[in-house]
């Protein structure tokens, strides 16, 4: 099949590579001439597991195409992908001028049995919205179908080739036929093909977000909870998740949830429950829960040393939101450097992959190639991304080279009476040290 992409982030260039490799004729499109001069070049504008490896590999074999030049690419297409931004918009509602833009700048090349399919995560009835603006244009009733993804940054390509299910919306079941086939690569270990509406389809990657941030912060309040009763939250989870209907999974508490889609994506659904004249009480709580949540290790570190942390040099291992991922947006590190250095503590800081990206957007922070050199000399050890590598550290060395040995573990890596019995001062998350 030939595919066009329109958009290169993080979805786009997954989506399309995936689709190379799974033998189709795939063009992937951006307006950003460096990036795609880049991407020619082999060069990867972010950090993912495996996907540097298979795009030089799908463009090698001649399957996987760069380029700016969208009429050329959507001309001979017979399926157009749209993974432009949705960004946040002032108001919480997500900002969708990409994504206009983008539909009518491929307007006037379409084939007549093209279909176009949205892969970002767009508000519902922008589809619908799709469908008018090219009637309107090209003065037929183009096919629009929408396909929402559900991988995660760090596990992208595994969780692209081997989805849970996949889910399209569709008006007419001929499209929903024509992405049952493109699928069914990925489909081969019998994981559902959900076709609905393209209104439930959006609907359903809202709704996915949205709870599954509702378990994050559902558990981080109870892990509070726990602080406070004397409970072990780790052993809570347990005793909750064996009951089939609770389950195991997401239900980690820590320093907040961060990234560029659970934030965003439970904002946009609140601004859809009010613009429709609904109350968004559970999405509110989630939000405020979380904005809280990203500050329990700096009052923790507060009620360890006070207000004025002048002097003390504290280092935090872990700024990306999450782990496998250089991606920094909304990470809870980013608040806690910054209330730590309004406070007046010297931070030393240390990430496997995220350094880069931090020192662009901050100044003042001193950042450490080893995770092992940027604890020496430290006041106190803040965790705030659960990278493997900070699992199993020397604590040993660990324990010699801090000037105080205090760790504020904000993902729960470490078992507290190890670390009591290791000498350490441990704070951690919904557990008594
Ligand atoms: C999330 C969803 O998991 C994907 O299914 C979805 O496709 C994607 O958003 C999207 O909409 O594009 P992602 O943002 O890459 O994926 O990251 P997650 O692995 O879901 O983690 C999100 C945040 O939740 C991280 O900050 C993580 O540390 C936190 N988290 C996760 C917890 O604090 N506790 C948990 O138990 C799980």
């Amino acid at each position: 099949m030939k595919i066009a992409v329109i958009g290169t982030g993080y979805v786009g260039l997954v989506t399309g590579t995936c689709f190379a490799n799974s033998g189709n004729d795939v063009t992937c499109i951006d307006i950003d001439e460096k990036k795609i001069e880049r991407l020619k070049g082999g060069v990867i504008p972010i950090y993912e597991p495996g996907l540097k490896e298979l795009v030089l590999r799908n463009a090698e074999d001649g399957r996987l195409h760069f380029t700016t030049d969208t009429a050329a690419a959507v001309k001979t297409a017979e399926m157009i992908y749209l993974a432009v931004g949705t960004p946040q918009g002032d108001d919480g509602a997500a900002d969708l001028s990409a994504m206009w833009a983008v539909t009518k700048a491929i307007a006037p090349h379409l084939r007549e049995d093209a279909i176009v399919v949205t892969k970002s995560t767009v508000p519902v009835g922008t589809n619908a919205r799709i469908f008018a603006i090219l009637k309107e244009l090209t003065g037929r009733e183009c096919h629009v179908a929408s396909n929402p993804e559900f991988l995660k940054e760090g596990a992208a390509i595994d969780d692209f080739m081997k989805p849970d299910r996949v889910v399209v919306g569709v008006r007419d079941p001929e499209v929903g036929e024509k992405l049952r086939q493109l699928y069914a690569p990925f489909l081969r270990t019998e994981k559902p093909f959900l076709v609905m509406s393209p209104e439930s389809a959006e609907m359903t990657k809202y709704v996915a977000n949205a709870l599954l941030a509702t378990k994050i912060s559902f558990i981080n309040e109870m892990a509070n909870l726990c602080e406070k009763m004397g409970g072990d939250i780790n052993d809570v989870r347990r005793g909750i998740g064996h009951d089939s209907r609770i389950g195991f999974a997401f239900l980690f508490p820590g320093v907040g949830y961060g990234g560029s889609c659970f934030p965003k994506d439970v904002r946009a659904l609140t601004a859809m429950t009010e613009d429709k004249g609904n109350l968004p009480e559970m999405l509110r709580a989630v939000d405020s829960v979380n904005e809280r949540q990203k500050t329990v290790l700096f009052n923790k570190v507060k009620s360890h040393f006070g207000d004025d942390l002048a002097g003390k040099r504290i280092t935090v291992w872990g700024l990306a939101f999450k782990p496998e991922t250089d991606d920094i947006r909304e990470a809870p590190a980013l608040v806690l450097i910054k209330q730590l250095q309004d406070a007046g503590a010297t931070i030393v800081a240390h990430d496997p992959e995220a350094m880069e990206n931090v020192a662009k957007e901050t100044t003042g922070i001193e950042f450490c190639e080893s995770m092992t050199e940027a604890v020496k000399g430290a006041d106190a050890l803040c965790i705030c991304t659960d990278w493997k590598a900070f699992s199993q550290p020397d604590f040993a060395e660990m324990y010699q080279l801090m000037a105080s040995p205090v760790v504020f573990d904000g993902r729960n890596l470490y078992d507290p009476a190890r670390m009591k019995a290791r000498g350490f001062c441990y704070h951690s998350i919904g557990r008594v040290a």
